[in-house]
């Protein structure tokens, strides 16, 4: 017996040792010392020892019992330290490594075009007013001096809202900022220096056109305002926009809201105006040393009273040009197809 119990000690030592995890332990530890175990089943023979050997057998059973027992909280002991130590193996973070960049966007072109013209007129004075962008006829079109069915109209390709019609009109996309120049005129505080950059729609969808675009409507209107402080304003807004080497013109033209009307026109970044490319070509981008703007003037005094402002004593200049067109003139792009610029595709945002 004596014998049986060493070997059985024997053979606890050398599960233990093997042993890999608490589970294992556990193992072995119900197998020779639980109350159905090894051990239990042998001190079974102890009946069988005689009176003699018994307190000797019985001592030493007890002896292996507390050794085995000591040997596997050893060993479980042993093996949460490891698995603490492999932790700190295992999660171990190094924290001067560099991080991972999040991906970064950034502001759509037409956006940092709409800030930057913003700028540059509140710099001046000028104030950015936001109005309706779907509004009525009345501001889009008659209180700019456009009655119903007047023909100057057709050139707005203008989309029309399927909703009730008021005394103001029909309702419409606005087909140009230039319906905030009533409502702005409306609130009655003088001197009015306005710059409302607007969302514009029309009917027209090709490689130069697109049918959502945005204006950006300039309107100054206070005593004794003459076609000099317009003059200024567009060379300022030409010099600080594009460049001080670049100067501007302006083209008698007609506008129904405007009275004299113009063209604005601005000498060519790239042949500084003469026309003549680098090659004693035509120049590529303007052909003829200047490019065009957009539309100007001063305002007409139907425009004007239809605001209830007097035009014996007020008069003022309006002006109203395209983002797009305006923003792509100053970088110099070439961008073959406008609609690029809203279609999403990250191939083309990412290059500016
Ligand atoms: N609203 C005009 C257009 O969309 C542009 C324009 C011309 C605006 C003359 C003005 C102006 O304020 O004075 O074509």
């Amino acid at each position: 017996m004596q014998d049986q119990l060493n070997a059985l000690k024997l053979e606890v030592e050398q599960a233990v040792a093997a042993a890999k995890d608490a589970a294992e332990l556990e193992n072995i530890e119900i197998r020779y010392l639980g109350r159905k175990g090894e051990l239990t089943g042998l001190l079974k023979g102890l009946a069988g020892v005689s009176a003699e050997d018994r307190p000797k057998i019985g001592a030493l059973a007890n002896q292996i019992k507390v050794q085995c027992e000591g040997l596997i909280a050893a060993k479980r002991s042993g093996l949460e330290d490891a698995a603490l130590s492999n932790l700190a193996e295992t999660e171990r973070e190094d924290v001067t490594e560099p991080g991972v960049r999040p991906p970064e966007g950034h502001l759509h072109l037409m956006t940092k075009a709409i800030n930057e013209i913003t700028e540059t007129f509140e710099k001046i004075g000028f104030v950015r007013t936001r109005y309706p962008e779907v509004d009525w006829d009345y501001y889009a079109f008659e209180s700019l001096n456009m009655p119903p069915d007047h023909p100057a109209r057709d050139e707005w390709e203008t989309f029309f809202m399927d909703a009730p019609v008021s005394e103001m009109g029909k309702m419409v996309l606005t087909p140009h900022t230039s319906n905030s120049q009533v409502r702005e005129l409306e609130r009655g505080e003088f001197p009015v220096r306005m710059i409302n950059i607007a969302k514009c729609y029309r009917r027209q969808s090709d490689a130069t056109h697109v049918p959502m675009f945005h204006q950006f409507e300039g309107l100054y209107v206070d005593k004794n305002v003459s076609i000099t402080h317009l003059r200024g304003v567009l060379d300022y807004f030409a010099k600080s926009f594009f460049g001080a080497d670049r100067k501007t013109r302006l083209r008698p033209f007609h506008f129904r809201f405007t009275e004299p009307s113009f063209e604005i026109d601005i000498s060519c970044g790239v042949c500084g105006g003469s026309g003549i490319g680098a090659d004693k070509q035509k120049c590529k981008i303007c052909k003829r040393g200047w490019l065009e703007l957009g539309g100007a003037g001063m305002v007409h005094p139907n425009v004007l009273k239809a605001a209830k402002v007097d035009p014996k004593k007020y008069s003022g200049f309006a002006f109203g040009w395209g983002v797009e067109r305006t923003y792509l003139m100053k970088e110099g792009m070439q961008i073959d197809d406008l609609r690029a610029l809203y279609k999403n595709d990250l191939r083309f945002l990412k290059q500016f």
